[in-house]
């Protein structure tokens, strides 16, 4: 199957989804959007009032304040996927539940995989804690790590950014970066894929050697 036509069944599935007590209280589902070809996957958390009017992510005020980080990253919307690690609206935007969080995963883990971005950049805890369980979003807001062979960078929700000065200011120079983290992300592969290769030529010399001393 084509990739385009993959995202569109993982679309339809996400529509029709009934498994997890989301598909309750939503009116439309988000499955998320961009084009098929994308080199840059945003995460955000999951769809709030706007996005469930409309079916679409990030649409709202958080939305707005994503677009304006985008341009700060000299990003267009339309080049970049964008979705949610939960798909359906938590009530009153409460924070998804770890069983929710479980039953949706495998809907952007499929994104991820027909996709396949360069680059990840999750919006908020959640999405973070899916690639970086263990760190603190403080701590490592704006920095390209890499997991299973992907760079993620980790930035603060807009949505959270929005109300709180300190953080706003940080999520605009991390965005501001953001092109500049990506390459120093690539280019930390690249020296450890060139430092594991010297290692490689000098273990095969080594033992090239010892052959030699029979
Ligand atoms: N916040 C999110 O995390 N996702 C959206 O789609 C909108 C707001
Ligand atoms: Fe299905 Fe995800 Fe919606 Fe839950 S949040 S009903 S798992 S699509």
């Amino acid at each position: 199957m084509e990739a385009t036509e993959i995202l569109q069944e993982i679309a339809g599935q996400v529509s029709a989804c009934e498994k997890c007590n989301l598909h309750y209280s939503r009116k439309h589902a988000v499955p998320g959007e961009g084009p098929v070809n994308a080199r840059l996957l945003f995460i955000g958390e999951g769809p709030g009032f706007n996005e469930n009017e409309m079916g679409r992510p990030f649409v709202g005020q958080a939305g707005k304040f994503l677009d304006e980080l985008l341009d700060f990253a000299g990003f267009k919307r339309e080049e970049v996927f964008i979705t949610n690690v939960v798909k359906c609206r938590p009530p009153e935007n409460r924070d998804p539940l770890p069983d929710e969080l479980n039953a949706c995963a495998a809907y952007l883990d499929k994104q991820i995989e027909t996709i396949n971005p360069d680059v990840i950049v999750t919006l908020g805890r959640f999405s973070m804690a899916k690639f970086l369980p263990n760190v603190r979003i403080s701590d490592v807001h704006g920095k390209p790590a890499w997991v299973n062979e992907r760079l993620i960078v980790p930035m603060y929700h807009p949505a959270a950014a929005l109300h709180q000065p300190s953080l706003k200011n940080s999520v605009i120079a991390d965005f501001k970066a953001l092109p500049n983290a990506i390459t120093e992300g690539q280019n930390k592969k690249l020296f450890m894929l060139e430092q594991q290769k010297q290692e490689e030529d000098k273990s095969a010399a080594d033992s090239a050697e010892q052959l030699s001393l029979f």
